[in-house]
């Protein structure tokens, strides 16, 4: 089989279907990608995928090129997982997707299951099933959605360990066909009779887990003003089996490569369907606001911020991963220095891209080393290294003992107890 796109998820899943014994090429346009993959070297950090990718490379089922010549021949399946941006007015762009449907289309040599993967809005798939019957060859090939369901940071225990497959076509036998795939895994798998559905379940599932972090965050914020802890609210709550515990962390809001463009995404298709989506709108809206609610809390204790060093723990979108996409610590950092404030901050995994992009922040070594001397420290990443620091080696060091945190990973009480101005989201 071919997979095309070695971006997170189509490494992921192509190391992944090698490992369950598949023989599997991935295809990237991007050399420079490619020949650092043939040199052994995962091009980003996922736990374990270098080491997943390095067994099946040497066993000889998992092979990387930029030709899709080379991916087959006798190929019987295709996925789809090359990227889907923001394009203008909020919808997704589709021209890669289009791009490796073309491509597929001109070198396929046989009956074809083609697989979309890549996050793409219902109707997609009508569109790739088009651009391949532009061919002789295309005319046999049968398209399906199979969305993933990947977190970044644990994307192959989610890929191994699935909460569902969700398998649409209009060819059933095909849907049947991409089903044997995921065969040997103990999951449920959802085949639906029609592809737009399967397409809409992944839009689905991805606005209602923003919509509840935007809930908490709202309910957070009204926490703050009634004097209620929104940590314990969370769990009071999640206790209800009906509600359930995840994604109910109130903080500085959801980033990332999936949420903030699928909301969108989703929006601007309803809209485009005259429907106007109320609540997805609040969504975004709330998500937004949430963002600056540290530099509010950084203006309150520190009156104010020109002149002033803060320290950012963590600049990923989230904890385990080097991704910086939509991440929070980015406007933030931005707000920051516009106000006159020097940021200085410390990542485990991102601070190679985030130089890159913020040439301005100073990158440090550490916890310790980024909060000695600073006026404040604000926790943008909830990495497990923050959690337990020398909360008094760390409290001595600093020239204002200012802790704003954006996670809720300390204990109010006890960062008072140690002296600091300590302020969480949602909470006293
Ligand atoms: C994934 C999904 O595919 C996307 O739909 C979802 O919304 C977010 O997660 P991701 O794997 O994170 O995207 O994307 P990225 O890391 O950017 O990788 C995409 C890869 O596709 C890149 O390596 C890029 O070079 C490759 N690509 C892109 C192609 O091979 N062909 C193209 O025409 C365009
Ligand atoms: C998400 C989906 O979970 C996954 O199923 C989909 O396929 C791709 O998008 P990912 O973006 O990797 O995965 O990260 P996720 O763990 O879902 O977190 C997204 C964002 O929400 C992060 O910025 C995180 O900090 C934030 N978040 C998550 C919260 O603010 N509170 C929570 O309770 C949970």
């Amino acid at each position: 089989m071919a997979v095309v796109g070695a971006g997170y998820v189509g490494l992921t899943t192509a190391a992944c279907l090698a490992d369950l014994g598949n023989d599997v090429a991935v295809v990237d346009v991007n050399r420079e990608k490619i020949a650092q993959l043939k040199a052994h070297q995962v091009p980003f950090y996922e736990p374990g995928l270098s080491e997943l990718v390095e067994r099946n490379y040497r066993a000889g089922r998992l092979r990387f090129t930029t030709a899709y010549e080379d991916a087959g021949p006798g190929a019987e399946y295709a996925i789809i997982a090359v990227s889907t941006p923001e394009g203008e007015g909020g919808e997704a762009d589709l021209s890669y997707v289009e791009a490796a449907a073309t491509s597929i289309a001109n070198c396929m040599d046989g009956p074809l299951v083609v697989i979309n993967k890549s996050t793409v809005p219902p109707l997609t798939g009508d569109m790739v099933s088009n651009v391949l019957r532009k061919t002789k060859a295309g005319e046999a090939a049968a398209v399906v959605s199979n969305p993933e369901f990947l977190r970044e940071g644990s994307a192959i225990q989610d890929f191994m360990h699935p909460d569902r497959v969700v398998i649409g076509s209009h060819d059933r036998g095909a849907a049947e066909k991409v089903a044997l795939l995921y065969s040997t895994l103990e999951a449920p798998i959802l085949i639906t009779p029609n592809i737009y559905t399967a397409e809409m379940v992944k839009y689905g599932s991805n606005a209602f887990l923003a919509a509840r972090i935007s809930f908490i965050n709202e309910i957070a914020r009204i926490c703050e003003r009634v004097g209620a802890d929104a940590k314990l609210v969370a769990e009071g709550m999640g206790l209800d089996k009906r509600i359930g515990p995840s994604f109910l962390d109130a903080g500085i809001g959801y980033g990332g490569s999936c949420f903030p463009k699928d909301v969108k995404a989703l929006a601007a298709l309803a809209e485009r369907f005259d429907y106007h989506p109320e609540l997805l709108h609040a969504v975004m809206a709330i998500n937004r606001d949430q963002r600056m609610l540290v530099v509010d809390k950084l203006r309150e204790c520190l009156e104010v911020l020109q002149g002033q060093v803060i320290g950012l723990f963590g600049l990923a979108f989230k904890p385990n991963t080097d991704d910086l996409r939509e991440a929070p610590s980015i406007e933030i950092a931005k707000v920051l220095l516009a106000a006159g404030a020097a940021v200085r901050a410390y990542d485990p995994a991102a601070m190679e891209g985030s130089r890159r992009i913020m040439p301005d922040i100073e990158y440090m070594n550490g916890a310790y080393e980024t909060a000695a001397g600073a006026d404040a420290v604000v926790v943008v990443t909830e990495w497990n290294e923050f959690r337990y620091l020398d909360l008094g080696r760390m409290k001595s060091s600093m020239r204002k003992p200012v802790v704003i945190d954006g996670r809720n990973i300390y204990d109010p009480a006890v960062m008072r107890g140690h002296g600091f101005t300590y302020r969480g989201i949602g909470r006293e």
